[in-house]
């Protein structure tokens, strides 16, 4: 059963789907149709029953139901609950347990009745599930069913835990976990090894039984999976393909998470639009990539068949769009990334006065600078500018505990070696040692350990920017508080934080500042770091008049890449520099092999820096470009 789709611009979606402006304001509108269905049951006199789900996505949601409890009086005594989902094996009472999540966002705060609360048992024996599942069952269809399900979706596409591979009719049932899923939750256990390898779901089938489900997603990490669901084949790779056979869903969606749809990501495909620059541009090196073609061998046909003859006619002939574009790219390779000395820079994207330029690079995280930038950090060192580094955080949680004990051994052996007390270290050790035998899963460290796991950060930090060719005195590490801060929730403002940062930015007056550009996780803290050094900028602006020479360049981090369109200068390595910037890379020893916080990609940090760069360097080539062996790419921030 296919939806009939009357609207053009949404042709490609299979779902009806809404796009809020953000998340808040999305929730708010959630939580309302939560509150009205409620309402109406009460006056009815009737229960009301939920499908719940836990996760990042509907805690604001919560967070207003809660707020309409409380100051609306809003009240939950006929809701009745059914939670998707919980991890297996599971006890209620530990932190990462769903029955501790729907407490700690909805449950302890408002007035629903325990005996209406229903989580699956995680403490269950494994013969006991099958009967506890059909039981579960069981109780839903004895209250009549689910009123309304809320669901989130994740990064696998798996709604509740029906991870890829699902069926549609499935019931409520023992589940293994994705290795993806497992990753994503691994910052919540301490480590993927801490994460329990299955767990109890409500089925696809279970799902749909829901007379009205609404599918929720914030933020740029979920567009993929999105566009997966709602524009993709319905398929049991991506289990939330399935709610396109479904009546009664609706997405609801914000900017980010909408953003690779169809007609938000490529909207010439699907309505006329206004060729600007940009969206040219986007257009141009869509088709070559479709077509598998170079820009330049791009023809009239090609424009037609493919939804941009709006474009040729408008624009036409289309080999002049073509060059003009192919000219645009061209422009943004340089090998000078602190402008060429003695050369024009008319079509280059650096200046080329003052020959040799002051820059920072602002690493969020100690190894940030040469995951990400290494190569053009290694070539404007040797292209002879004074270049500076800034750490702007201690990256203090990312070190295994094993290498502390390594650290203050070595400490104590070489003190010993040298005649020196070692009573101090010997009492800090002993203590360190007995706290690490306590500890537990993501339990914060003590102060001494802290610092330890700092300091290891940092003298790597040193190692690598001194092999990339930068001074000592030009090494700054920031140590914003903000970042201590997080981890203990007592954060209140940066003004520190800005303070810090605008006080280097004074002492160096740099003609170029470099910054990570990592938009896509709000609260992550690499869009703090960006922030900070944003309104520190932007505060300088009155009183510094270096400020109007400065030029603040955007990087990326080592999961993605700005798209090619975007890249407004691609910096070129050799072969050589790729192998120099691995070997600076290598300097962050206590981030290799196996990192404490492996994000969601399993590959080393130096794979993941080269086959980025080098998948960069293809895509120009696919285009017509020159072959070159990686590339490093920047966007310009105006301020
Ligand atoms: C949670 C659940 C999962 C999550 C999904 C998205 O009960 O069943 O399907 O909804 O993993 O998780 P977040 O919201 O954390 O991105």
């Amino acid at each position: 059963m296919s939806r009939l789709n009357l609207l053009e611009e949404t042709r490609f979606e299979k779902i009806p789907l809404s796009v809020f402006e953000n998340q808040q304001a999305a929730s708010i509108t959630i939580a309302r149709k939560f509150s009205d269905l409620i309402l109406r049951k009460q006056a009815n006199g009737e229960l009301v029953v939920l499908g719940l789900a836990t996760g990042a996505s509907p805690i604001l949601i919560y967070q207003e139901l809660v707020r309409l409890h409380k100051e609306e009086g809003l009240s939950f005594k006929n809701v009745v609950s059914f939670n998707l989902d919980e991890y297996f094996p599971m006890k209620p009472n530990s932190e990462q347990s769903y029955v501790a999540f729907m407490k700690h966002h909805l449950f302890d705060h408002i007035d629903i009745l325990p005996e209406h609360i229903h989580i699956p048992d995680g403490t269950l024996k494994v013969e006991d599930v099958a009967a506890y599942c059909l039981e579960y069952e069981r109780k839903i269809n004895d209250f009549g069913g689910l009123d309304f399900q809320l669901l989130g979706i994740g990064r696998t596409g798996h709604i509740g835990f029906n991870e890829p591979g699902s069926a549609p009719n499935s019931g409520t049932r023992i589940v293994t976990l994705n290795d993806l899923t497992r990753r994503d939750a691994s910052k919540d256990f301490g480590g993927k090894e801490n994460v329990p390898t299955k767990a109890i779901t409500m089925g696809v089938g279970t799902i749909f039984k829901a007379r009205e489900i609404v599918i929720v997603a914030w933020n740029e990490k979920k567009a993929g999976i999105v566009k997966a669901a709602v524009e993709g084949e319905i398929s049991s790779e991506v289990p939330a393909t399935y709610l396109q056979l479904s009546n009664n869903v609706e997405f609801i969606v914000d900017k980010e998470a909408a953003s690779l749809l169809t007609r938000f990501d490529k909207p010439w495909l699907v309505r006329d639009v206004v060729w600007d620059a940009q969206i040219t541009k986007k257009a141009v090196i869509w088709l070559a990539k479709h077509l598998n073609k170079p820009i330049l061998k791009l023809t009239e046909d090609d424009y037609n068949n493919n939804g941009m003859s709006q474009l040729a006619t408008e624009n036409g002939p289309v080999y002049n769009i073509n060059i003009h574009i192919f000219n645009q790219l061209q422009h943004a390779i340089t090998g000078w990334p602190g402008g060429k000395p003695g050369a024009s820079d008319a079509q280059r994207p650096e200046r080329a006065l003052p020959e040799k330029k002051r820059s920072i690079i602002f690493s969020p995280h100690p190894d940030d600078d040469v995951i990400s930038m290494g190569g053009t950090f290694i070539r404007l060192a040797d292209q002879g500018h004074d270049v500076h580094v800034a750490y702007q955080t201690s990256g203090n949680t990312a070190v295994w505990d094993d290498d502390v004990l390594r650290y203050v051994e070595f400490s104590i052996d070489f003190l010993s070696a040298s005649g020196q007390p070692v009573d101090y270290l010997k009492d800090q050790y002993k203590r360190i040692r007995e706290f690490f035998q306590t500890k537990k899963p993501n339990q914060v460290d003590l102060k001494e350990i802290q610092t330890i796991k700092g300091l290891i950060r940092k003298e790597e930090a040193v190692a690598g920017a001194r092999f990339a060719g930068t001074k000592d005195e030009n090494i700054h590490f920031l140590n914003l508080p903000f970042y201590d801060k997080f981890k203990t929730k007592g954060l209140d403002s940066y003004e520190e934080d800005i303070l810090i940062t605008m006080d280097l930015l004074k002492k160096v007056k740099p003609h170029q500042v470099f910054a990570a550009g990592d938009f896509a996780d709000p609260h992550g803290t690499h869009k703090v770091c960006f922030d900070i050094i944003l309104e520190a900028l932007n505060r300088l602006k009155s009183t510094e008049n270096w400020t109007s020479d400065c030029w603040l360049w955007l990087y990326r981090g080592a999961w993605h890449e700005f798209e090619l369109h975007e890249i407004q200068m691609a910096v070129p390595l050799s072969p050589n520099e790729v192998i120099r910037k691995r070997h600076a890379i290598f300097k962050h020893q206590s981030q290799k092999d196996l990192p404490v916080f492996p994000g969601d990609d399993a590959r080393e940090f130096w794979v993941r820096a080269e086959e980025r760069t080098k998948e960069t360097a293809n895509a120009y080539n696919q285009l017509g470009l020159a072959e070159y062996e990686a590339i490093e790419a920047f966007v310009r921030y105006i301020y």
